[in-house]
């Protein structure tokens, strides 16, 4: 298999089988009531649909057609406005995934900071492509845009959790492997390169060797 081949876009299936099974699919009186209360802070009950899709994707694992027709359904809008909302966000799985969800971030800044190398890096080591799951149902990769930590780029989100920062390949590497032992390791933030010249390219190459970013405070004292 060609990693790197250029992807051809695939249709989803009009009508795909269901894979929930139907005794299954509903909410339980305490789930509803939740959803009822999302829907009262927002003027319209289009507002609550992110906040409903994200409570039966923790309680289904992933988002196939007929979850988003049920959660379509307990709010009363439409199964399109729910489908849109849960196709746009890659954060919402519409297939089922691994345990791991690797989100790299292949938007600008990461883009050119590695991004993308970073994805092939990962597609080479776990053999699989980006949106693809490995056979043992361990990882599920995928490229995603921007998610708001530029400053820290090249980065990606473990399963809608934590972020790791600036990211090498020997970084990936110990990442994964940790994972694969059940754990997860810590790494230290650092600063972006200042120049032209330290950026070596668009690669950095210095990331041990620059020191630890503080955030700066954002409040100060008035008289
Ligand atoms: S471009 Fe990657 S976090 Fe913004």
């Amino acid at each position: 298999m060609d990693l790197h081949e250029p992807e051809v876009a695939k249709l989803p299936p009009r009508n795909p089988e269901p894979q929930v099974d139907p005794d299954a699919l509903v909410f339980s009186a305490e789930e509803k009531e939740r959803i009822a209360g999302y829907q009262k802070r927002y003027p319209t009950a289009e507002g609550a649909i992110m906040r409903a899709l994200w409570l039966a994707q923790e309680k289904f694992g992933f988002l196939p057609p007929e979850v988003i027709r049920l959660v379509a359904d307990e709010l009363g809008v439409p199964y399109a406005s729910a489908y849109g909302v849960a196709t746009f966000y890659t954060q919402y799985y519409k297939e089922k995934v691994g345990r791991f969800v690797l989100d790299v971030c292949t938007c600008f800044s990461c883009q050119l900071c590695g991004g993308v190398d970073m994805l092939h890096h990962l597609e080479s080591k776990l053999g699989v492509k980006a949106g693809e799951t490995t056979a043992d149902g361990m990882f599920t990769i995928q490229g995603v845009e921007c998610l708001g930590a530029c400053g820290s780029a090249p980065m990606m989100q473990v399963t809608n959790g934590p972020y790791i920062y600036n990211l090498t390949e020997d970084k990936l590497d110990e990442l994964i492997e940790a994972m694969r032992a059940g754990s997860m390791p810590g790494f230290t933030s650092v600063t972006l390169p200042q120049d032209e010249d330290e950026m070596g390219g668009n690669r950095r190459t210095d990331i041990d060797e620059v020191a630890v970013y503080q955030t700066p405070p954002v409040a100060r004292e008035i008289d």
